[in-house]
């Protein structure tokens, strides 16, 4: 990773934990237990890599930064409420998370699955109470798109799919699907709604982002198939393996790891090329796939 990138990230993953650190309700007001276990769920922890493709996004049509902040928060609150979710034992039943016990071990299951409630219902309030676009019309548009994102024809689909799928050996297609709704929505949503914060992209422009972002939500599943298979616990922070014990349909389990891992690299190919039009303005978006792609947790 080079140091601008390095630094810029930092940049903006600082941005991000102080934002969100003061959004997130205090821990000592009521309910106490369910603000500490949204705070647990959300700060300190995690990559943020859905905001990192929204202040790259954002820079791209140069918006305002603090507008890029809200969005991104969202976006991230959204992630986080899918993790807390993801690990219930009713889904994929796990005991780690960002290297601390997952959020119904730290409190309980009836805790967890107010928080995920909880953060997704604080998603939508940053996204609604500030302006976050000139035109208000744009920032109804990004409340439906994350709402789509999130919903029964994005995110939670996915995982009601991936559910499903247990046991099952998946066509390469079905396994596409699954992957573009549980993780690719949300990272499409991030992308998208950092471009939005600005104006200066037309709706041409806006499709070859689009279609870069579904590109590397692909990729960025994908990946996480292939690290789940490859690293360790103590480097994920998660429990390794935890896919094959579940009996999991993956990209691993249908192609193989080194199969699987070209496949990442023909889509990082294909993201680069949707970016093809904005030659150095999209220098962050290429080094935010390139640290999706690369990324050892
Ligand atoms: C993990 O996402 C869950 C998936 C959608 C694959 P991340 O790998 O972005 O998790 P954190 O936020 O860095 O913990
Ligand atoms: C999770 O996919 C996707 C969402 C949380 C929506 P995984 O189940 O593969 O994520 P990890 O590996 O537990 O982080
Ligand atoms: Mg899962
Ligand atoms: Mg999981
Ligand atoms: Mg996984």
């Amino acid at each position: 990773m080079n140091a601008d990138f390095k630094t810029w990230a930092s940049n903006c993953q600082s941005h991000i934990e102080t934002f969100l650190e003061s959004h997130l309700p205090a821990a000592n007001t009521t309910p106490e237990r369910l603000h500490q276990a949204m705070r647990y769920s959300v700060l300190g922890g995690g990559k943020r890599v859905r905001p990192l493709l929204s202040f790259a996004a954002g820079e791209l049509n140069q918006a305002d930064t603090a507008r890029v902040t809200t969005a991104a928060a969202a976006v991230e609150l959204i992630h986080a409420y899918s993790l807390v979710h993801d690990d219930l034992p009713c889904m994929d039943d796990d005991v780690l998370r960002r290297g601390k016990p997952t959020c119904h071990i730290a409190y309980d299951e009836a805790t967890a699955l107010l928080t995920g409630d909880s953060l997704q219902s604080l998603a939508f309030q940053l996204l609604s109470e500030e302006c976050l676009a000139d035109d208000p019309s744009i920032q109804l548009k990004m409340i439906k798109q994350l709402a789509q994102a999130s919903g029964s024809r994005g995110m939670a689909g996915g995982q009601a799919f991936d559910l499903d799928s247990v046991g099952k050996t998946l066509t390469l297609p079905d396994l596409e699907f699954m992957h573009i709704h549980k993780t690719g929505a949300l990272i499409r949503s991030a992308v998208m709604l950092g471009a939005y914060c600005g104006g200066n992209l037309n709706d041409k422009q806006l499709e070859q982002l689009d279609h870069f972002a579904k590109c590397v939500g692909l990729a960025f599943q994908v990946v996480d198939d292939v690290l789940d298979a490859e690293a360790t616990t103590a480097t994920l922070g998660k429990t390794a393996g935890k896919d094959a014990e579940n009996n999991k349909p993956t990209y691993v389990s249908i192609l193989g790891v080194s199969q699987a891992r070209e496949l990442a690299d023909t889509l990082r190919q294909d993201a680069f090329n949707a970016l093809k039009d904005f030659d150095d303005k999209a220098t962050r978006l290429r080094q935010v796939t390139d640290f999706i792609i690369q990324r050892k947790f």
